[in-house]
Formats: C-alpha cells, sequence, structure tokens
C-alpha cells in the first residue's frame, strides 16, 4: 500500500535518515557481508537507504524497488559512483528479480504496508542466495495504528503482525535469526539468513 501525504512526509525527511544511519550501523555490527555483493532493496522510498547500503556495505550491483513511482522518481535523480544500481517500480509480493541471484535484501519498513506481508517474506527468501541475509526494520501495530497514528497514517489493517507472528513466519519462509533488537509494542531491527 503507497503512503498517504502525511506518512509520505515524515520518511522523506532528514530526520527519518539519520535513524537510518543508525540502524545500518548495527546491521554492519551484526552481519558486515563482504564488499562486492548483489543487493536488493525493497520498499525503497525516495532512495536514502540505497545510498547508505552503497556507502556502508560497498555492493558491486543494487535493486532498488518501490511500489510508488513517485518515489522511484525521487531516488533515481541521485548518483551514486562504483555500483550498478537498477531503480525500478515493483510489488514486493512478485519481485521481478531471479531467484537465488542477491547476496542481501534490505527492508526499511515496508513490510508492514503489504497486506499479503507473507507472500512478500516467501518473495524475499526466493530471490536470496542460499546464505543470504534479509536486514529488516519494521514496525508493529501498536506504533502505526494507535489512536493517533491510526488516524495519520494510512496501513492495511487486516492480519497485521507482531512479534510471535513475525517470528514464525519467517522461521516458516526459512530464515534463522542472526541478531535482533526489539520492542513489544514499537517494532523490530533484525538480521534474518537463509540456510546455506
Ligand atoms: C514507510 S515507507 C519507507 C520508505 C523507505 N524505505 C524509508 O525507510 O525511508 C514504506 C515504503 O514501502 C513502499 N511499499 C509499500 N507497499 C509496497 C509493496 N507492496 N511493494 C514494494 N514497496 C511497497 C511504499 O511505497 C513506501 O515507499
Amino acid at each position: 500500500m503507497k503512503l498517504n501525504w502525511f506518512e509520505r512526509l515524515v520518511v522523506n525527511n532528514p530526520v527519518r535518515v539519520m535513524a537510518q544511519r543508525v540502524e545500518i550501523q548495527w546491521f554492519k555490527r551484526t552481519r558486515p557481508g563482504s564488499p562486492g555483493q548483489r543487493v536488493l532493496e525493497i520498499g525503497c522510498g525516495r532512495g536514502a537507504g540505497a545510498a547508505l547500503i552503497h556507502r556502508n556495505f560497498r555492493p558491486s550491483r543494487v535493486y532498488a524497488f518501490d511500489l510508488d513511482i513517485r518515489m522511484v522518481r525521487m531516488g533515481a535523480t541521485s548518483r551514486h559512483e562504483g555500483v550498478r544500481l537498477t531503480w525500478g517500480v515493483a510489488d514486493a509480493t512478485a519481485i521481478p528479480v531471479k531467484s537465488a541471484s542477491v547476496d542481501c535484501v534490505f527492508g526499511f519498513g515496508f513490510l508492514h504496508h503489504v497486506p499479503d506481508w507473507r507472500q512478500a517474506l516467501v518473495e524475499v527468501r526466493r530471490v536470496l542466495k542460499p546464505g543470504g541475509a534479509y536486514y529488516m526494520e519494521e514496525l508493529y501495530p501498536e506504533s502505526y495504528q494507535n489512536a493517533i497514528t491510526g488516524r495519520l497514517f494510512e496501513h492495511p489493517t487486516h492480519d497485521r503482525f507482531r512479534s510471535p507472528d513475525l517470528s514464525r513466519a519467517l522461521r516458516k519462509t526459512g530464515f534463522t535469526s542472526v541478531g535482533r533488537l526489539e520492542h513489544r509494542w514499537l517494532g523490530i531491527l533484525g538480521v534474518f539468513q537463509t540456510r546455506c
């Protein structure tokens, strides 16, 4: 589901990028990866995440996809030296990338926007190589659908995930946890890996 005008304002904001900077440092400490990898960012928004991934993980290839063409257009104007970067409009439930073709998937706050989030997890798993990693930042409904945020933001309302649902679905999809920082009501920063 695309963002409403208010959430676009919140997300396309330097304060948001400051939070992502801290998060990517945690991702890097938890699972450093190696330079030259093939990376996908799904729900990339206007591309602040892709820039941070490039700076911190030094991939050779990045696919940056989002459902919203307005977001992708903003990202596609940025320049990144030394990396092959493809911007595209794509739905996380049908990612236009070959199976077992990327080393890492990054998802900064996209999964809770997807009505069929379980299918999005299946897709993330499908595109990852064996031993590949999913770097995740996600929110739980108590943070984005409470009395205040429920009026300001627009999200799918059915079948929302909290920690136990997400953990179960990740396990069922074939992910194991490398590390996680979690708050019961706020959300999760996690790194999950597929079996080698
Ligand atoms: C909260 S924003 C986060 C944007 C960016 N990753 C960031 O952290 O600033 C969620 C993003 O996910 C995108 N999105 C929502 N549903 C999606 C889907 N089914 N497939 C791909 N992207 C989706 C939205 O268009 C939006 O850009």
